[in-house]
């Protein structure tokens, strides 16, 4: 398999990441099909795109007829198997719990084509807890997009022991086209890449303000201006 023949996304949840994850993979021309338990959380996802797509028009980031393509590539079912039998690629964004993600790898990996590359989003589940749950453990690995995923370029590709060197090229490539930044951490390491760095600077800056070095709103200031942190430490 390559990267020209992953066609349809699908992205498991409608949350804080799932919705946005869906909307950016459309734009980039991706038919995407997202899938919730919550219809609440599908018609906020739904109703969300339309709002979205005509701020990018009348900023003029988006063209009408991008917004209308974007817009067509787009759907949302409350039905798993509606949602996954014709993906190349699924995307799992659903509640950090390990059972409920167990459960549900193991339903999509009895739903979607044996090509499909099975992705968690999680940030503290590693995909090696899961992928055990699939008879197809080399093509499951964390892509861990960031929060707001409609603007924040790095995704961390991580690549567990179990996850097949042709899984992790994908992955990156996938990110590529999705005008992403991706890292490959090819060790699961607790964290991944860049939680680690900012829980460093984040227990630097508590030792500095505990040990009377300067005030919060310097170490802020600091983070802020002279690292491009854009909240602080
Ligand atoms: N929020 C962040 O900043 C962030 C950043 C990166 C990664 N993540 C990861 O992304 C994942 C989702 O986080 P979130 O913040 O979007 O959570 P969220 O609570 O906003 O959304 C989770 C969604 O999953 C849905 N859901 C629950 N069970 C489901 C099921 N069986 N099938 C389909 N949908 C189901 C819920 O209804 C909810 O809409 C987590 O694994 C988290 O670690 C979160």
């Amino acid at each position: 398999m390559n990267i020209d023949d992953i066609k349809n996304i699908s992205v498991i949840g409608a949350g804080n990441m799932g919705h946005q994850i869906s909307l950016h993979c459309a734009i980039k021309g991706y038919n995407v099909t997202c899938t919730d338990v919550s219809e609440k959380m599908l018609k906020k996802a739904d109703d969300f795109v339309d709002t979205y797509l005509a701020g990018r028009v009348e900023k003029g980031k988006l063209t009408q007829d991008q917004a209308r393509e974007a817009r067509a590539r787009i759907c949302f079912t409350p039905d798993l198997e509606t949602a996954v039998k014709d993906a190349d690629f699924v995307i799992e964004a659903v509640l950090e719990v390990l059972d409920l993600k167990l459960k549900l790898f193991a339903d999509i990996d009895k739903m979607a084509p044996p090509h499909a590359i099975l992705a968690t989003n999680s940030s503290a589940i590693v995909s090696s807890k899961i992928a055990d749950a699939t008879d197809r453990p080399e093509k499951v690995l964390n892509v861990h997009f960031f929060n707001p995923a409609l603007v924040m370029k790095l995704v961390e590709v991580v690549q567990g022991p179990h996850v097949s060197d042709e899984t992790a090229r994908i992955a990156m490539a996938l990110c590529d086209r999705l005008d992403k930044v991706s890292v490959h951490v090819k060790k699961e390491v607790s964290g991944f890449l860049l939680n680690r760095i900012f829980k460093v600077i984040g227990m630097e800056a508590q030792w500095m303000l505990e040990m009377g070095v300067a005030s919060v709103e310097d170490i802020d200031k600091a983070c802020v201006y002279g690292a491009g942190h854009p909240m602080g430490p």
